[in-house]
């Protein structure tokens, strides 16, 4: 099976060569088979960043989101070949000094120099395994790279091969919006415990959020999840408080929180922009887990119809989803987990198998071609992969790689020591809270 990257290169050749409204549109943007390079200039030019094509196309960046500068010309021009000899030459060069790590949602092009593949937690576990890295070299996103760097040892620099690799999710929820969020619950709760000790919010974060926010869980009891321990860390939390704040994910808060008991309707979302988050205040008492508005535009694209036709299509079919589905996509499909739950649902099939997949294209497609005797196929018939993901190319990799050899470090991501500290204590927390 070719990679993702290599079916919209073709895909898009096709369509050009089209007549025009001939070939059904099959990426859900031609501007995908453009360099990542071409959009770092785009948002210098204009001087706003944005997503890039790919799911969080239409979503808005914060004018705060990191740009990446331009990409030096001779990593822009060279071909496939002659950037997999440079970056093979770096990495040797460079032997244990360096550990590059690829989240699942990386393209293949960059996965196949990846020393550790895996979901945003294990990554950032597979760090601390190698203390003699002078350089760990992040392929995911900018969230993942700030955890990496909080975990490692001062010494150590965590590198994202492009500044743009955000996420839109993440970008959801700001400190000053959370900030004032807290101090208005306040209003309404005030801060002392009840009778049985528990405080009248506890905040949690999902792993996708920045440092500044896993800071402020830190400072206020608060705690962080991920996609593969949030009920454990929803348990953690609702021992200690009467409620949680739950950002920026609505939709794991939902999904988690729902399985787990608790009713939709002392469930209210928050909408930053408005007073109270858009609640009035006795459904704000009411309530167990306050969602934030925020969402992953990559899991908005599952939808319950997509699940009906793969049931028509395939009779047994098996239809697993990220947690970060709609809540309606989660009650249809057959399971629902993080990208390691669904990886190791697949390795444990001991009969030929058909899946339906409810996550990010490159990693389905990566197990497709793991697993030939099964039959995978992404929910999403339309080939559009994390607009953020998608912006590490293997030109990048090649630059940060070369630099190193020179002894340079460029892109370096760093937390402050103020913000890592409390962030570090939330996500020692979720460590001690693992079942
Ligand atoms: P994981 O935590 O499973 O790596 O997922 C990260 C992510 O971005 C999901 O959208
Ligand atoms: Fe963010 Fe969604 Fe991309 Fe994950 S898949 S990095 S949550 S935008």
């Amino acid at each position: 099976m070719s990679s993702v990257n290599t079916a919209i290169q073709l895909i898009t050749r096709e369509q050009a060569a089209a007549t025009a409204g001939g070939a059904a549109a099959n990426t859900c943007s031609p501007a995908l088979a453009r360099g990542p390079w071409d959009f770092d200039l785009a948002e210098a030019l204009a001087g706003t960043p944005a997503y890039g094509p790919g799911a969080s196309a239409a979503d808005v960046a914060p004018a705060s989101t990191p740009r990446q500068g331009q990409l030096p010309e001779e990593y822009k021009l060279a071909s496939d070949a002659e950037l997999d000899a440079r970056i093979r030459a770096a990495k040797a060069a460079l032997g244990d000094r360096a550990v590059v790590l690829g989240h699942f949602y990386q393209r293949d092009e960059v996965i196949q120099y990846a020393d550790f593949v895996g979901d945003s937690f294990q990554l950032a576990n597979a760090a601390l395994t190698r203390p003699d890295a002078e350089a760990i070299i992040f392929c995911g996103v900018h969230f993942m790279a700030e955890t990496a760097d909080i975990l490692s040892r001062p010494d150590q620099a965590v590198i994202l091969p492009n500044l743009a690799a955000g996420c839109s999710m993440a970008d959801m929820a700001d400190i000053d919006s959370v900030t004032e969020c807290w101090e208005q619950l306040a209003e309404v709760f005030g801060t002392e415990p009840d009778a049985d000790g528990r405080v009248p919010v506890i905040p949690v974060t999902y792993m996708n959020s920045s440092a500044a926010l896993k800071g402020f869980c830190g400072e206020h009891g608060g705690i962080v999840c991920t996609s593969s321990n949030a009920a454990t860390v929803l348990e953690w939390a609702f021992e200690r408080g009467q409620r949680v704040l739950f950002f920026p994910d609505q939709h794991l808060g939902r999904n988690t929180a729902k399985a787990m008991g608790v009713p939709l309707d002392r469930m209210p979302m928050w909408n930053p922009r408005k007073d109270f988050g858009g609640n009035d205040e006795q459904t704000l008492r009411d309530s167990r887990v306050i969602l934030w508005h925020g969402f992953c535009s990559v899991h908005k694209r599952f939808n319950v119809g997509q699940i009906e036709k793969a049931r028509a299509q395939f009779p047994g079919v098996n239809v697993i989803v990220h947690p970060e589905c709609p809540m309606e996509v989660v009650d249809a499909a057959d399971s629902a987990g993080s990208t390691d739950f669904i990886k190791k649902a697949i390795a444990a099939a001991t009969e030929p198998t058909t899946f339906a997949i409810g996550t990010e294209i490159n990693m389905v497609n990566r197990l497709a071609a793991e697993y030939p005797q099964h039959t995978i196929f992404c929910l999403d018939p339309v080939i559009c992969p994390c607009s953020t993901m998608y912006r590490i190319h293997p030109g990048y990799l090649a630059w940060v790689l070369e630099a190193l050899v020179r002894g340079e470090v460029v892109n370096r991501i760093t937390v402050d020591d103020g913000v890592a500290a409390p962030a570090k204590v939330a996500l020692e927390r979720m460590l001690a809270a693992r079942p």
